[in-house]
């Protein structure tokens, strides 16, 4: 997952070197290894995780390449699984 999050930014022209980046969770299988590739990759990175006492005041820093890679299923009876997944990101509010 976190490399695929990498070849998204290089395939979308997003150059990371020098940039601030932004993680925002420390999972060992995503968080973690993400901020890890983005600093190999020459990004300043800062971890929001949930005992970070000020999440909106680093996430609202850098600008606006955002890639969601969060799973929460929702309600949906138009589903025949009762259920749909969606992200972690409000793209509207992001
Ligand atoms: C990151 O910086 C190092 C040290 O200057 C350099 O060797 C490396 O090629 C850079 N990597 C990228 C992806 O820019």
């Amino acid at each position: 997952t976190p490399k695929g999050c990498m070849e998204l930014l290089h395939r979308s022209g997003v150059e990371i070197k020098g940039k601030r980046a932004v993680v925002i969770g420390r999972s060992n299988i995503v968080g973690t290894p993400a901020a890890l590739l983005l600093q190999k990759a020459n990004a300043t990175v800062s971890i929001v995780h949930s005992k970070t006492k000020n999440p909106e005041e680093i996430t609202r820093q850098p600008g606006a390449a955002i890639i969601d890679v969060g799973i929460n299923p929702v309600d949906d009876p138009a589903s025949p699984r009762g259920y749909r997944l969606v992200g972690d990101v409000c793209f509207e509010e992001a």
